[in-house]
């Protein structure tokens, strides 16, 4: 970029339009007029864009962010929040008491304070500072997705004016009503519901739902089951005509081309980009006495695999700190727990368990703690939005085909790691940080990127896709059918 700009001959041409743009930022940012800072929800005046100002043609006009040159900065960002009726949403946050944690009893109801991020953590033994950690509970991230898009920018109620469709529908609080019904009427009846009152609506037609999308706060195999066996795990919502049209963003994709990754949430909710910085900097000053750490339970039906032995190896060495969230006394519930170990900790071992992904994995990353992977369903091929695309860069990846002639040794290949690879990695996952944080819905002035915002770019980048495929009289469908990027199964059964 630099070396372009100095083989410009207008060189003080160049650094007058650098110095103006510099300026104009500058008061910009004083009187708090920044482009990114719009009370009249996303339709900016054109006026106030900085970028305008500047005299053209000049290098430094061409250098600043070529696609904000339109009048328009949120023209091909606009999003569309299609109405459905409460019981798909609404209602069930209502009804918080009928939903619960999975197999364990207590209701959801203290998780849905502040916007769904949970009440805040008071007492945190130094583990956080400042304000902006709670809570969180993983399956409302589909209320805080919600909470997050009602603030987004560029939102427009003419729905022929918008470039893709956000369907508020909270799929994975409303499934978890029924994952466990032997009846599997009783589990796909409101999946069916759904879809009919979605592909009613007259923007279903434009794109035949192509350009839809919504969230999950649970694993996508929750909704693909395959067969009508009552044994079978998961509703069919997935696999049913017109959601197949439609693009799914959930915590763990599948194989299927029409589910995407994003991050699971963490405890940190921050309200601007300093309090991320300054997190930043601590999680790189951190002490870290254990090499590597392992959160999680043991479970008898899982002995042969990559997490049974990941446990064993575990205890078995004293480089290792296991947080057995099974024994008396440990709260793997209280973020406290498995936090203040994470950020004590080089490496955080990922092994699957139940499903190949982990909320760990973001708990640990957020520790500034360098993640280990067994399996790539773990993350490699799942958040491709928000992860670099170098593994090695971030991450140690300890490949296991056959668990039960497994041989290495954990604790050997850790600690074979140069101490400058480590810091190198550990500052590439510092640097993820922002990228997988969905930030304070309730903050006015969004400064950064975030999980969010690139989940909202990415899925804007599809359907652009999407529509030049049909544009230029292609098979719209190629982006949606069968599974090929990566190749697993998931066989739970009720
Ligand atoms: C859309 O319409 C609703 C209800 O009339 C209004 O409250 C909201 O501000 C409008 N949103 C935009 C982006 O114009
Ligand atoms: C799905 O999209 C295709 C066009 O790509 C369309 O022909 C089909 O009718 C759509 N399915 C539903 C259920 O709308
Ligand atoms: C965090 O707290 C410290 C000490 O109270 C304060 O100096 C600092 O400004 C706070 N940082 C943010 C981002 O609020
Ligand atoms: C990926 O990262 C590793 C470690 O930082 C580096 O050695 C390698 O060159 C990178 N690969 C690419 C393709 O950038
Ligand atoms: C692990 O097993 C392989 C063959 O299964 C063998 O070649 C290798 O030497 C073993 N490594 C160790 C450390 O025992």
């Amino acid at each position: 970029m630099e070396k372009k700009l100095f083989r410009n001959t207008c060189s003080t041409e160049l650094w007058f339009a650098i110095f103006i743009s510099f300026a104009i930022t500058w008061i910009f940012l004083c009187f708090d007029y920044s482009p990114f800072h719009s009370s009249n929800n996303g339709v900016l005046a054109s006026s106030l864009n900085p970028n305008r100002l500047l005299v053209k043609p000049s290098a430094a006009a061409r250098s600043v962010d070529l696609e904000s040159d339109t009048a328009d900065p949120c023209s091909g960002r606009y999003l569309f929040i299609q109405d459905i009726p409460s019981r798909f949403n609404s209602d069930l946050i209502r009804n918080c008491q009928s939903l619960t944690r999975g197999t364990d009893k207590s209701d959801m109801c203290p998780y849905l304070v502040n916007s769904g991020l949970g009440p805040e953590i008071e007492d945190s033994q130094g583990v956080f500072f400042n304000n902006s950690w709670f809570k969180t509970n993983q399956f409302l991230l589909e209320v805080i997705f919600h909470n997050k898009m009602k603030q987004y920018k560029c939102l427009t109620n003419d729905s022929a004016m918008a470039s893709a469709v956000y369907v508020p529908f909270y799929a994975g609080l409303d499934i978890s009503h029924y994952l466990w019904n032997p009846s599997i009427s009783v589990r796909d009846s409101s999946a069916r519901d759904f879809l009919s009152v979605i592909s009613e609506k007259p923007e279903w037609k434009r794109m035949f739902g192509r350009d839809h999308f919504f969230i999950a706060g649970r694993i996508s195999w929750d909704f693909r089951r395959k067969t009508d066996d009552v044994s079978d795990w998961g509703s069919k919502l997935r696999f049913l005509p017109e959601s197949h049209n439609m693009t799914m963003l959930s915590v763990e994709a599948s194989s299927w081309k029409n589910d995407f990754a994003i991050p699971y949430p963490t405890y940190f909710h921050p309200l601007k980009l300093s309090e991320v910085v300054e997190w930043k900097s601590l999680m790189r000053t951190k002490r870290r006495r254990h090499l590597f750490t392992f959160a999680g339970a043991p479970r008898p039906e899982l002995r042969d695999s990559i997490r049974g032995m990941v446990i064993e190896q575990c205890r078995g060495s004293s480089l290792c700190k296991f947080i057995d969230c099974s024994s008396d006394g440990v709260n793997c519930d209280d973020p406290v727990t498995t936090m203040k170990e994470f950020q004590s900790s080089i490496f955080c071992l990922q092994p699957v368990g139940d499903s190949y992904t982990r909320r760990s994995t973001f708990d640990s990353i957020l520790a500034g703690c360098i993640p280990v992977f067994f399996h790539p369903g773990s993350a490699y091929s799942q958040y491709l939005w928000h992860f670099p695309e170098n593994r090695t860069a971030y991450s140690v990846y300890i490949p296991v085909r056959d668990v039960k002639n497994w041989n290495e040794s954990i604790e050997g290949i850790l600690n074979g790691i140069p101490k400058d690879r480590e810091s190198a990695m550990r500052e590439e996952v510092i640097r993820i940080i922002p990228r997988i944080v969905y930030a304070d819905p309730r903050s006015k002035f969004m400064d950064f990127e975030d999980a969010f915002d690139l989940a909202v770019k990415g899925i804007l980048e599809r359907v652009e896709d999407v529509r030049r495929k049909i544009r230029d009289g292609k098979d719209p469908s190629e982006g949606f059918d069968d599974p090929d990027h990566f190749k697993y199964t998931f066989s739970r059964k009720i």
